[in-house]
């Protein structure tokens, strides 16, 4: 067993002065430092510079590995110009980006605190390097497609890849379902997935509502995906509505990304369902969709946190920046409590939606811990000034390692 003793220890509820952690792949007790050297022995010890913390390893419950290699080849400000650079720069951008490459991407991840990925695999060539990866990886393999035609073959790739990443399952990699989204899959599709997801206990992630575009698509079948259907799928109407599509999730708590465009019937069918909400703001405001109404969401007592999406919409896998950027533009949420939210709650929250357990420094908890240099007093506004300074993460542990 381990024994580290850094000069604060962040606990849900508090601060911890003069404290120690001893762990080994679990958090086996949180006690004063002078109880910690009388109760046990033989420990190895970790340690610790001045002003140090120790924390929580941080969850990214949403991000497409993928296409990690994207910096500019991708149109940016408006949804569907986006979607239609993704499907010309596809294999370009998915090409680039070999197992090498994935690897290095994890290792940035994981260098920027994150010990927890939600990795949407939309051809498993992300498998290898996930399933080898320090971090923990939550692997949800993606079904895509809306055509009646396809869907059994679309299936049938979708099982193949799924069956895989289930013989690779370990204690810090689980394979798990994506649905892309209400307008690119077929219900038959998605009443399958849901179906298997159910009866094997596999986490469930869906894009929802992520912009305008799809709002109108799936409320009337008209907007700007209607040319879009028309030309690259010839068709003329939605595969679902996005009230028929959560009636298929009904019975199967699931991570929502996006529902920046959610209304009021969409939140109360969400909050019955115990779904969980997942906010990319940086992806949003590249993408030219709305920012989540999260004080909506709040009232309603939706649980939610933040992700990167991946580099197909974002400059950046860090998601101390992620929380930066939600601080600055949720512009009127009280700073240090929504500063605290993003650190504490999300983080809590976001484990439960994937049912891990992490996400909080407390006994028993799996010890994913980060060790951080602070150059800054801690005073009352702490958690803003985590978010904004620069963080020299001096050591990552995943499962106590
Ligand atoms: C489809 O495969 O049907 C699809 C993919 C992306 C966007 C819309 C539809
Ligand atoms: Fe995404």
């Amino acid at each position: 067993m381990k024994i580290i003793s850094p000069t604060y220890i962040l606990t849900p509820n508090a601060i911890l002065e003069s404290h120690s952690i001893v762990f080994d792949q679990k958090i086996v007790d949180i006690l004063p430092t002078n109880d910690a050297l009388q109760k046990y022995t033989n420990l190895e010890v970790i340690e610790t510079k001045d002003n140090s913390l120790l924390m929580h390893g941080l969850i990214n419950p949403h991000i497409h590995l993928e296409f990690s290699a994207n910096k500019s080849s991708l149109k940016y400000g408006s949804f569907l110009p986006w979607l239609y650079s993704v499907i010309e720069k596809r294999d370009e951008v998915i090409g680039n980006c070999d197992t090498n490459c994935i690897e290095k991407t994890l290792d940035e991840s994981l260098k920027s605190g994150t010990t927890t990925l939600g990795a949407i695999s939309s051809y498993a060539l992300d498998l290898e390097a996930c399933s080898k990866a320090k971090s923990k990886v939550v692997f949800f393999n993606e079904l895509i497609g809306s055509q009646a035609v396809m869907a059994d073959t679309l299936y049938g790739d979708f099982i193949k890849r799924l069956d895989e990443s289930k013989r690779c399952k370990s204690d810090s990699f689980f394979p798990a379902i994506a649905i892309h989204s209400p307008y690119s899959v077929h219900p038959i599709l998605t009443k399958r997935a849901v179906s298997l997801a159910k009866e094997q206990n596999l986490a469930l992630s869906a894009h929802f509502l992520e912009s305008s575009a799809e709002k109108e698509w799936l409320q009337s079948s008209s907007g700007e995906f209607k040319k879009f259907f028309k030309d690259l799928l010839k068709s003329d109407t939605a595969v679902s509505d996005s009230i028929e599509f959560l009636d298929i999730l009904k019975d199967k708590p699931t991570l929502l990304t996006h529902c920046g465009f959610v209304d009021e019937e969409h939140l109360n069918l969400i909050k019955k369902s115990s779904h969980h909400i997942v906010h990319c703001p940086i992806s949003n405001r590249l993408l030219g969709n709305s920012l989540l109404d999260i004080d909506q969401i709040e009232k309603k007592e939706i649980p939610f946190s933040l992700g990167t999406d991946g580099k197909s919409s974002n400059y950046s896998l860090d998601m101390f920046e992620e929380y930066k950027t939600a601080l600055f533009m949720h512009k009127d949420k009280d700073l240090e409590s929504f500063a605290k939210d993003l650190i504490i709650k999300t983080n809590i929250d976001s484990a439960k939606a994937l049912g891990l357990n992490t996400g909080s420094i407390d006994i028993g908890k799996d010890a994913d811990l980060l060790l951080v240099n602070l150059d800054f007093e801690v005073n009352e506004d702490f958690f803003t000034h985590l978010i904004l300074h620069k963080k020299d993460i001096e050591m990552v542990f995943v499962n106590g390692e």
